[in-house]
Parts: structure tokens; sequence; C-alpha cells
């Protein structure tokens, strides 16, 4: 007897251009550009090692990394991807562990989005397993909303609503991550 598959999920792409402007990239590049200082002073005479999470935090790494003037060089690591649709399972799974040690250095992980808390309340405690001098969390986007975990970040950009946003590194199945502003995905678009 046959079993009859699910029926794919249909996935809608709009244009980027169609989508609502919720930060600029000239906005982006005046809150990276205050966090870059802050994050200069804080750490005056040290040295840094900024943690990425792939591949959403690349982008906002990237222009972070530049925008602090002190001495800092950076490594990545992977997660299991939170899906297509805006639902987390609940289990983070690292798939790419950092390059190389960081025990006794000055470390802040990079996110595009702190969400649920639950990749980053599981990232922390991984990195602090390194015996890291400190450890810091710097995000693009917080959703405070939207948190089941408690955890905050240290160096936040910007706070925003509950929404679901592309663009600057944030994606939605993959795409978007290369349009450079922030803006707002569609809610009727979304595949469930
Ligand atoms: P959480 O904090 O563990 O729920 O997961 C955060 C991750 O979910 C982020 O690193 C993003 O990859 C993803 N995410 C959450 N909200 C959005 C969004 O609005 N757009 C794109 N990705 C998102
Ligand atoms: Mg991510």
């Amino acid at each position: 007897m046959a079993t009859s598959k699910p029926a794919p999920v249909q996935l809608n792409f709009p244009p980027s251009s169609s989508m609502e402007v919720l930060f600029s990239k000239e906005e982006i590049a005046g809150r990276v550009k205050a966090l870059g200082k802050q994050i200069s002073e804080d750490y005056a005479g040290q040295s840094i090692v900024l943690i990425g999470v792939l591949k959403g935090a690349a982008i906002f790494l990237s222009d972070l990394a530049r925008a602090i003037s002190v001495d800092n060089t950076f490594d990545f690591v992977a997660v299991s991807s939170y899906g297509r649709a805006r639902v987390s399972s609940g289990a983070v799974k690292l798939i790419k562990d950092i390059d190389n040690p960081i025990e006794g250095k000055h470390v802040i992980i990079v996110e595009d989005i702190l969400d649920t808390g639950l990749t980053l309340s599981y990232l922390r405690g991984l990195m602090l397993q390194h015996m890291p001098a400190s450890l810091k969390i710097a995000t693009c986007l917080d959703k405070p909303e939207r948190r089941l975990v408690p955890i905050e970040a240290d160096y936040i950009a910007f706070q925003i609503p509950n929404q679901f946003v592309i663009g600057y590194g944030m994606d939605y199945a993959e795409k978007y991550r290369n349009v450079e502003d922030i803006r707002l995905f569609p809610e009727e678009a979304v595949g469930h």
C-alpha cells in the first residue's frame, strides 16, 4: 500500500525591496560604531577574542571587529539551524567548535539576534568550560519579549519587538543575508 507523503512546504520569497526598512544601513553603521567605541573603552589596553555565531553574525562581526580599536582576533562557532519557521525546537547542537584556545582570554560572543535565548545560554555554558578570563555577549538585535531562558546581552545594537526580520546577515530560509538594511519580513509570507 502506498503511503502518502506530506505536501512539501511552500516557501515564499518576496523581493526585499518590497519589505519595510526597520533599520537603514546608515542607522546600523551608527550603532555598530558606537558599540565598537564602548567595547574599546571597556577593554582599553587589553585584547579580545570575538566569537561569531555562524552564519547570521558574520556580517555584524566583520563590521564590529573593525569598529573596535583595541587588539582583537576572531573565531567562529556554528550551531544547529533554527529551521525555516519561527519556532524553536529548544534543542541546540554544536556543529563547529572554536579553532583556538580561549583559556585566560577576554571573550565576546557575537550573535545576530538574541531571541528565545536558547542558543546563547547553550553557547555561554560551553565557552565558560574553556575558562576564559571574561565572557560577554554582543548582539545586533534583541527581542526581549521572546525570551524562554533568562539571558541578557552586554552590548546590543537595537531592541525590537516580536517581529521576524531579514538582512544584515539575517536570513529567511538562507536568503536575504546580503540585504544591507534590516527589514521586516512579511508575516503572511512565512511558510509553516
Ligand atoms: P534563540 O535566541 O536561540 O531563539 O535563537 C536565535 C537565533 O534565531 C538567531 O541567531 C537567528 O539565527 C534566529 N532568529 C531569531 N529571530 C530571527 C529573525 O527575526 N530573523 C532571522 N533569524 C532569526
Ligand atoms: Mg543565528
